[in-house]
């Protein structure tokens, strides 16, 4: 699978504005919430480990999953402390360790399109836990998917060394409840003016409570809240990042 191999070398520059270290404090509140001294964490689809970094300084130690090579690598360039890096899919790894806590964040359970892959995830997910282990997961919202609709988008990055142009196009298969984004990507180089252009083809799944509270029935959890990721608001149809937080309950 080659998502995110070409652009991993651009994904902190095209994400410099994402709020990692709020993100951490936010998902470390939820962990003291719903969770009594948990310090061993999962992370699914780490990428190149921005919430880990954020996540090791407050006192965990964290096991970071991830399928591509690449992002990984730019997760273990950042040397976190206590990380432990695993290059593997979400949907189909298998560790010794049990963790306190599994957490999986910007979206990457959307990337998981079909019920199988989403079944294996969330089984393994749940032989990973501790007993009464939590699971905290953000996705895409299906109401608001198609209240709102995916807009096309154009986003403008620079450092000292290029500039990038990403585009980006959706297209919405309902009866999926998948919406197919297309990344086209200009790099272009400061020094000599020389440009790549990269396109990737993201298909993201998007989610009701009702069909996460299924998965949660069949994987051996339990669904115990949903709220708008970072705000804490009731999701609705205006809400696009639901986060949701299930417990394992055998
Ligand atoms: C939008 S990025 C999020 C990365 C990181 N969680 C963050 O917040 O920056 C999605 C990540 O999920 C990873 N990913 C998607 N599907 C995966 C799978 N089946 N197994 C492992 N990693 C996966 C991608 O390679 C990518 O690094």
């Amino acid at each position: 699978m080659s998502n995110f191999k070409a652009y991993s070398k651009y994904y902190d520059l095209l994400y410099k504005d994402k709020n990692y270290k709020a993100e951490s404090d936010y998902v470390h509140a939820l962990i003291n919430k719903y969770s009594i001294g948990s310090k061993l964490l999962l992370e699914l689809g780490c990428g190149s480990g921005n919430h880990a970094q954020h996540l090791s300084k407050i006192g965990y130690h964290i096991t970071g999953i991830e399928r591509s090579e690449e992002m990984l690598n730019e997760a273990v360039q950042k040397n976190i402390q206590n990380f432990t890096p695993v290059l593997a899919d979400i949907s189909e790894y298998k560790l010794q360790q049990k963790f306190d806590v599994a957490i999986s964040l910007f979206h990457v359970v959307s990337y998981l399109n079909s019920n199988k892959d989403l079944i294996n995830c969330f089984k393994s997910v749940n032989e990973s836990l501790v007993t009464d282990g939590i699971f905290i997961f953000d996705v895409w919202f299906a109401p608001s998917v198609y209240w709102l609709k995916p807009e096309n988008r154009t986003k403008e990055l620079e450092d000292e060394y290029i500039k990038i142009y990403r585009q980006a196009e959706s297209k919405v298969f309902a009866e999926k409840n998948i919406v197919d984004v297309h990344f086209t990507t200009r790099v272009i180089d400061k020094a000599n003016n020389s440009e790549i252009t990269i396109t990737e083809h993201h298909p993201m799944r998007c989610f009701s409570v009702p069909e996460i509270d299924l998965l949660a029935l069949q994987t051996g959890f339990k669904l115990l809240h949903a709220e708008e990721f970072m705000s804490g608001n009731t999701p609705s149809e205006n809400t696009w990042g639901v986060c949701f937080i299930l417990k394992k309950i055998n």
